[in-house]
């Protein structure tokens, strides 16, 4: 049970990476300021969480399940937490699918919004109504870059960070007026077992439907790079969770927080362009004119991002 003064702090999807991760760092807050409720859908995974929380469990962290793509798992999880008072909701569950949109059906397109967007939208509902009667609260929803900017070959999962990123936004306007805040944590590529995940379901993906160029493109071109980008890029868990912390410790909470700064140039040539020609012509070259130069092209952008747009990013040092 939370102490008074300890604010209750539900966070979805702690099973691995990301969420696991942050359910942590907070639990071991060192002012004991927060009293976390780790959730997953299938509770016989919890030992990577226990072993991480040490003993932290039965103190600062306890464990429910709870499965986004269920009404009734959401309702239940809820009404389980002491009041429903929940004072800072972490929606953090997310599914990835990547490859030619040919060879995704669309079954498996519905299970990715089911989880990435829908899923997010559920738990909103269930917990908004008694923040907005306490009027207090923050939500913050672990989004993407790829909520902000179009991937190649990740054309779903993009549109789900997207739709959701939409809903947010919205949201947020009516939210302000109940002194609920709501924020979007934008990562890039991060070290997870959703890049292991992804990368499995590529290797054992057949390709029905897609013309021998497309699968060329994707696996010749797009693959090689997406990996590239990974290593030069990508964060750890622990930086995303560092940057969450920061983003709900801080008196002003941002609506968009990008966590990794090489990617402000990159957001920025969306907003330079309204007609959207920049941002695609750009994204088309680098991956298959300058394809071999992409390397070069990191260092470059590494380079682009110094200071002055750092602060336009939420750093985890
Ligand atoms: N890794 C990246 O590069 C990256 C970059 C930007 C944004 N993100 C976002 O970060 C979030 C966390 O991803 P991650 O990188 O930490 O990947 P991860 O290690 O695969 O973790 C995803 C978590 O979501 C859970 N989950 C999936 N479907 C669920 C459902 N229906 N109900 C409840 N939980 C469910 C998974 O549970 P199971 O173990 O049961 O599957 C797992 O705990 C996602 O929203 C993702 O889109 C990731």
């Amino acid at each position: 049970m939370a102490n008074s003064g300890q604010k209750v702090v539900l966070i979805t999807g702690c099973s691995s990476g990301i969420g696991l991760r942050i359910a942590v760092t907070l639990a071991r807050d060192e002012k004991k300021r927060y009293h976390v409720i780790a959730t997953m859908r299938d509770l016989r995974k919890k030992d990577k969480l226990l072993e991480a929380a040490g003993d932290l469990y039965g103190k600062t962290l306890m464990l429910l399940p709870l499965d986004v793509c269920s009404d009734e798992s959401v309702k239940q999880c809820i009404s389980n937490v002491q009041d429903r008072h929940i004072d800072i909701l972490i929606s953090n569950a997310g599914v990835g699918i990547l490859g030619p949109v040919e060879s995704i059906s669309i079954d498996e397109m519905k299970r990715v919004f089911e989880t990435n967007f829908f899923g997010v939208v559920r738990l909103i509902k269930e917990v908004m109504p008694d923040m907005k009667k306490r009027r207090s609260g923050h939500i913050v929803v672990m989004s993407s870059v790829m909520g902000l900017q179009g991937v190649v070959f990740n054309d779903v999962y993009t549109a789900s960070k997207f739709a959701i990123e939409g809903f947010c936004e919205s949201m947020a306007v009516q939210l302000m007026k109940f002194n609920i805040r709501l924020s979007m944590i934008e990562p890039g590529p991060v070290h997870t077992e959703f890049e292991t995940k992804m990368m499995e379901d590529v290797a054992n993906m057949e390709y029905p439907g897609v013309d021998a160029d497309t699968i060329r493109y994707f696996k010749d071109v797009y693959l090689p790079s997406s990996i590239d980008i990974f290593e030069a890029m990508g964060q750890t868990p622990e930086d995303i969770a560092k940057c969450t912390k920061k983003v709900i410790e801080s008196s002003s909470p941002r609506f968009r927080n990008l966590t990794n700064s090489l990617y402000t140039p990159i957001i920025a040539l969306k907003y330079a362009d309204e007609t959207g020609g920049l941002s695609v012509n750009t994204f088309y070259n680098l991956l298959f004119n300058f394809g071999p130069l992409m390397h070069i092209a990191m260092s470059i952008l590494k380079c682009l991002t110094c200071n002055c747009l750092r602060r336009r990013t939420i750093s985890p040092n």
